[in-house]
C-alpha cells in the first residue's frame, strides 16, 4: 500500500468519519446462466459478474447507503439536529436517508416532487417507508420547486436556532462519493481473490456521486479498464459534467489530482425518467429468469439494457470480463399502472 503513488490519498481516505450501517463487502457473483443464455442467442458473451449493492442493507439497501455513511457522519460531527433532503416521491435516496436518520435519532424532512398524484388509496413503496421511518414529508410540484422549498425550509429552521444539514440530491457531493472510492477498494480486493481482471464496469448514473466515486476509486485501485455509466434521465453531457466536477472534488478531499474523463451513455433512457423502457423490461426478465436476480425499472434495468446492447453490437467480446454494479432500487418494481412517471 505504501508503495502506491496514491498512498497519501489512501491515508486521507481513512481519516474521514464514516458511520457503519451497510453490510460489506457486498457480494460479487458470477452470472453463468445469463452468459449461457446470451451465448445461445448471439453466439458470444463476455464473462459476466454482478456486484450486489442492492444488498447494502440499511433502509432496504442500494447505493445511497455508502454515500450517506460519510455525509451523515459529518452531520453528526457538526452537531446537526435536522436533516433535509429531496428527491422524487419514489426516491431511494430519500428512503435511505429517512431510515438512517431514524437510527441516528435525527429529525428528517423530505421534500418530494410529484404532488400531482394524490396517493389516497395507494402509495409507492419507498414513500410508504419514508413515512414509516418517521420522516416529515413536504410534497411539491416539480424539481424547481423542490430546490426552492429545501432552501426556504432550511432558512426558516436556522432562523429558529436549529442546526440544519441539507443533503443535496442523491448525496452526490464529493464527501458522499468517498463511499464509492471505498467501494472500489472493496471490489478490487474481491476481484483479486477471484483472480479476475475487469475490462468493463457498467452501472446506472444519475446525480453522479456513484460514478464519481468509482472513477476516482478506479484511479486509486485499478478496478476496471473502463467504467461505463448509463443514464436513466438526463443527457450524457449534463451527467458527465456533474460526474467530472464531483470527481475533481474527491481529488481535492483526498489531496490528489484525478483525471475526470468519464463515459455516460444516454441512449438507453427510453421515454424518460421513471418510465420503464421495453429494453429494460426485457433485461429485467432475462436476469430474473436466468439468475433469480431482479433489477428495478427506473435505474438498473436501463443500465443492464445498455450492457446487453453493447454485447449485441459486438463491443464486448467473449474474452472480456464485465461487472454490472447493481445499485438497488427494486421497490420501484411495485407501482400502480397510472403512476409510471416520477
Ligand atoms: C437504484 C439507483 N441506481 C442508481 C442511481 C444513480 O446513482 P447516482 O445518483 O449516484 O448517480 C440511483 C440514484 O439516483 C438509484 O436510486
Amino acid at each position: 500500500m505504501n508503495s502506491s503513488p496514491f498512498s497519501h490519498a489512501l491515508a486521507r481516505l481513512q481519516e474521514f468519519p464514516r458511520l457503519s450501517y451497510g453490510h460489506y463487502p457486498t457480494p460479487i457473483e458470477e452470472l453463468p446462466r445469463l452468459r449461457a443464455a446470451i451465448t445461445d442467442d448471439l453466439g458470444t458473451c463476455p464473462r459476466l459478474f454482478i456486484k450486489r449493492d442492492d444488498y447494502t442493507g440499511a433502509g432496504l439497501g442500494g447505493n445511497k447507503v455508502r454515500k450517506l455513511e460519510y455525509v451523515l457522519a459529518q452531520a453528526q460531527t457538526d452537531g446537526t439536529n435536522v436533516v433535509i433532503t429531496c428527491g422524487g416521491v419514489k426516491s431511494n435516496h430519500a428512503r435511505v436517508t429517512a431510515a438512517l436518520c431514524a437510527r441516528l435519532g435525527l429529525r428528517c424532512i423530505l421534500v418530494l416532487n410529484n404532488a400531482a398524484v394524490s396517493y389516497q388509496d395507494w402509495k409507492p413503496a419507498s414513500f410508504s417507508l419514508d413515512e414509516l421511518y418517521g420522516a416529515e414529508i413536504i410534497r411539491v410540484a416539480n424539481r424547481d420547486e423542490r430546490r426552492t422549498t429545501v432552501d426556504a425550509v432550511a432558512a426558516e429552521l436556522r432562523a429558529a436556532g436549529k442546526n440544519v444539514t441539507v443533503i443535496p440530491l442523491g448525496a452526490s457531493i464529493p464527501l458522499g462519493a468517498l463511499g464509492f472510492v471505498r467501494a472500489a477498494q472493496e471490489a478490487k480486493a474481491q476481484l483479486d481473490t477471484l483472480g479476475v481482471s475487469l475490462d468493463y464496469l457498467f452501472h446506472c448514473t444519475s446525480s453522479g456521486g456513484t460514478q464519481a466515486g468509482l472513477v476516482a476509486g478506479n484511479q486509486l485501485f485499478s478496478v476496471a479498464k473502463q467504467i461505463i455509466g448509463v443514464s436513466p434521465d438526463d443527457p450524457s453531457a449534463a451527467i458527465s459534467a456533474e460526474v467530472a466536477q464531483i470527481t475533481r472534488g474527491v481529488g481535492e478531499l483526498l489531496g490528489v489530482s484525478l483525471t475526470d474523463t468519464v463515459t455516460v451513455l444516454d441512449e438507453y433512457t427510453g421515454a424518460g425518467y421513471g418510465i420503464p423502457s421495453p429494453a429494460g423490461e426485457q433485461a429485467t426478465a432475462l436476469l430474473a429468469r436466468t439468475e433469480g436476480i431482479v433489477l428495478d425499472p427506473v435505474y438498473t434495468a436501463k443500465a443492464m439494457a445498455g450492457l446487453l446492447d453493447w454485447i449485441r453490437q459486438g463491443k464486448l467480446t467473449a474474452q472480456d470480463n464485465v461487472l454490472f454494479w447493481h445499485t438497488g432500487g427494486q421497490l420501484a418494481l411495485f407501482y400502480a399502472p397510472e403512476d409510471k412517471a416520477i
